[in-house]
């Protein structure tokens, strides 16, 4: 029995800025973030977002009510939470009207969850073949207005419907991982920002790609040649360009100038958005998908995902028939064409009045034009408006 991806769809705040004014007003040369960095635009996501509302508007779009039946199985994969506890997943499953027997559950490790989640979610499936797994990955990147880290925020939402007989990609049987404890990027408790040794998680990024591509290879024998093409997690595009090359330059190849054009497609969305922290592969992978028009049904996909703290993974998919048909195009277009640039000042107000402590307020929706969103916060409750 095949299992994997079924639908695939994201969705992003409407505002955002242009990278070159950012590094303007930072004092830097636009094109280190352009090319240095790889970024065109980054989200601005205004207070009325959350993790929560991003996965809901990201998934609304994507249910038919043959889904609604079938999904037993909810999981959130977001290391920018709004609750120590509760699970993200419980709302944004109300909020889409979802059937109440079903389990709900939320994952973090960094930007690799949704991976975690995905073979959760495969291995559910083996054993419930009629039934069907969301999987949301939804993240505000944030590290800090000034920083180092912030050319390389931004946010949005993947929601990926996991299903046997899958419309899209089926996962191959090889999969590899590595798990090392490592301070590349982390969080503590209390604080609404990540704090990042950039150059040194760069590195291990890079490194754990090399160990996990080699147990992958020593699983099946494939070759790099072997690939119709690769999705990469992108905290920023040109930490996967450099992924690439790394695998180029260690592995013998015969398409090494085709795989990077089929990077530059898969970084067509990435750039317009900045980092989905573990919606990032997700993004590239739906971006090759809707972008590249090489791919044919049979190709085999690498992805490889990478969590800070940290956790690798490289596994690959195979393209399934008629997988075309399934992709909404258009609409991703519309939604990054038709979002409305901010001002870096307009920016810095939308970052530092986000919602990020259970205090109590009142947020003005009026401005957010999506489905789902955050009115403010009462007794503690985060309150939620779907409309
Ligand atoms: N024109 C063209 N390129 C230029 C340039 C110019 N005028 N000026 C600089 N550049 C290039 C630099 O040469 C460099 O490219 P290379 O790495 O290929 O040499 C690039 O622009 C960035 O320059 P710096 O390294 O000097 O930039 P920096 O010191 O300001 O930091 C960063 C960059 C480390 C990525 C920083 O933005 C950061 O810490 N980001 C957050 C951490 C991160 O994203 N890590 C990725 C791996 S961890 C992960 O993947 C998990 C996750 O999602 C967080």
């Amino acid at each position: 029995m095949k299992i994997g991806i079924d639908k695939l769809d994201f969705y992003t705040s409407e505002f955002y800025i242009d990278m070159a004014k950012l590094a303007q007003a930072r004092g830097e040369d636009p094109n280190k973030y352009l090319i240095g960095l790889g970024q065109e635009k980054m989200a601005a996501v205004p207070p009325t977002q959350d993790a929560v509302t991003l996965a809901a508007n990201a998934a609304a779009g994507v249910l038919d009510d043959g889904d609604r039946e079938q999904i037993s199985f909810v999981i959130l994969a977001t290391e920018s939470g709004i609750d120590n506890s509760k699970a993200g997943a419980i709302y944004v499953a109300d909020l889409l009207g979802l059937k109440k027997n079903i389990r709900t559950l939320e994952v973090k490790q960094a930007c690799y969850s949704a991976t975690a989640a995905l073979q959760l979610a495969r291995g559910y499936i083996s054993l419930h073949p009629t039934e069907k797994v969301l999987v949301i990955a939804s993240d505000i990147a944030r590290y800090g207005l000034q920083t180092k880290g912030e050319p390389t925020q931004g946010g949005g939402a993947v929601a990926i419907l996991m299903s046997a007989e899958p419309r899209l990609v089926a996962f191959d049987a090889d999969s590899a991982f590595y798990s090392e404890n490592v301070m590349d990027f982390w969080r503590p408790l209390g604080n609404d920002t990540a704090l990042v040794d950039g150059h040194y998680s760069t590195n291990i990024y890079l490194d754990l790609l090399n160990k996990t591509f080699q147990d992958y290879q020593a699983q099946n024998g494939y070759q790099l040649d072997d690939f119709a093409g690769f999705a990469f997690h992108l905290p920023f595009t040109k930490q996967g360009k450099k992924g690439m090359q790394a695998l180029l330059a260690a592995h013998a190849s015969q398409k090494a100038e085709y795989f990077m054009e089929m990077f530059e497609v898969s970084r067509q969305y990435n750039k317009q958005v900045g980092n989905l922290y573990t919606g990032s592969l997700y993004l590239s992978l739906l971006s090759l998908l809707e972008n590249s028009s090489q791919l044919q049904a049979g190709d085999r996909l690498g992805l490889y995902s990478y969590g800070s703290g940290a956790v690798g993974e490289f596994y690959s998919v195979t393209v399934q028939p008629g997988f075309r048909k399934w992709l909404q195009k258009q609409d991703h277009q519309q939604l990054l064409n038709y979002r409305q640039e901010v001002t870096i000042t307009t920016y810095e107000k939308m970052f530092t009045e986000a919602v990020v402590d259970g205090t109590d307020r009142k947020l003005d929706t009026t401005a957010d034009h999506a489905r789902f969103v955050l009115a403010g916060v009462k007794d503690h409750k985060r309150v939620y408006l779907s409309r």
